[in-house]
């Protein structure tokens, strides 16, 4: 096979610095045709009818891990599970997407590590999370049907601190999940929504419904059936003039205008949302270390 200047496959298309789909390209240098102009930072880079020569580096495989801590309760198996994401994307140090979810289920833990409490207590660090749920996935589908049957409900701590923030809670009545064949969202779900929903209220915070929309890693948990909510507090759609009557911030910005870029530093968090959201992490870990009978019965 020629590998240098006609490969093996459909000619790779060109039509914009960031469209070249390189998936099964084998490693090697190509000549590829420019289908259309490419412009980095608004600087035409290659004309149409133009080739391009394209350098295909190895792929990597790399192994990454999950960290999972658990604290014995009397009761071996029921387990309350609480997990957030401890990756970030490349582009940026993550500190909102996921620091934030991931330090105040740390400062849980740390808190709660000399209870005794009724129930099993287990905090998950997922790894992955930004190339495809990958580490949650993983843990789910690795579990056999006994393990997963000890597994009370899962809370999932995503994004807690967004700079333009509102509070919002996972919706257990939306009717079916969007993932694969409208899955139902698991009963019991909604006993962990009114957890939170009780806490926002006695402190005096609105909030909202979000909808589980498959893109953090509740998703093994729900496709599994085990009962699931968590905390978000807004990435990259804009908030409303009406959201920012009710919670303040800025209306026409994102919840979170430094969503996976490069400025999602320790200064892209609310502290105040954080605090907030770091107690109600803490009191839901606590309300059902001591009786899940509302999600299970
Ligand atoms: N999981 C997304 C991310 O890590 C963030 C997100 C959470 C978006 C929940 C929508 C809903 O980038
Ligand atoms: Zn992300
Ligand atoms: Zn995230
Ligand atoms: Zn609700």
């Amino acid at each position: 096979m020629n590998q240098g200047n006609s490969p093996d496959r459909e000619p790779l298309f060109i039509g914009d610095a960031t469209s070249l789909d390189l998936e099964g390209t084998q490693p090697a240098d190509y000549d590829v045709p420019v289908v259309g102009a490419s412009f980095a930072d608004g600087v035409a880079l290659s004309q149409p009818g133009s080739t391009a020569r394209v350098n295909v580096l190895p792929s990597e495989t790399r192994t990454d891990r999950n960290v999972i801590a658990e604290l014995p309760g009397k009761n071996r198996d029921n387990v309350v599970m609480a997990g957030a994401h401890l990756d970030s994307v490349i582009e940026g140090p993550g500190i909102n997407d996921n620091g934030s979810g991931s330090a105040a289920l740390l400062e849980t833990a740390l808190a709660m590590a000399n209870l005794r409490p009724e129930n099993t207590l287990r905090f998950a660090w997922w790894a992955g999370e930004e190339q495809g749920l990958l580490g949650s996935a993983a843990y789910v589908e690795g579990l056999p049907a006994a393990e997963l049957d000890r597994i009370a409900l899962y809370m999932n701590y995503d994004m807690v601190g967004s700079p333009n923030h509102i509070f919002m809670v996972y919706d257990a009545d939306q009717s079916t999940f969007p993932a694969p064949e409208g899955v139902p969202i698991p009963e019991g779900s909604t006993a962990i929504e009114d957890v939170y929903e009780s806490f926002y209220t006695a402190i005096g915070q609105p909030y909202d419904d979000t909808e589980f929309s498959g893109r953090s890693d509740y998703e093994a948990f729900i496709l599994a059936g085990i009962p699931s909510s968590g905390l978000f507090t807004g990435a990259e759609e804009i908030k409303t003039e009406e959201q920012a009557a009710i919670w303040g911030g800025t209306a026409g910005d994102a919840f979170d205008p430094c969503y996976h870029q490069a400025c999602d530093t320790i200064a892209n968090l609310d502290l105040f949302a954080l605090d907030v959201n770091s107690d109600l992490i803490a009191f839901a870990m606590l309300t059902f270390a001591y009786s899940t009978e509302s999600v299970n019965g």
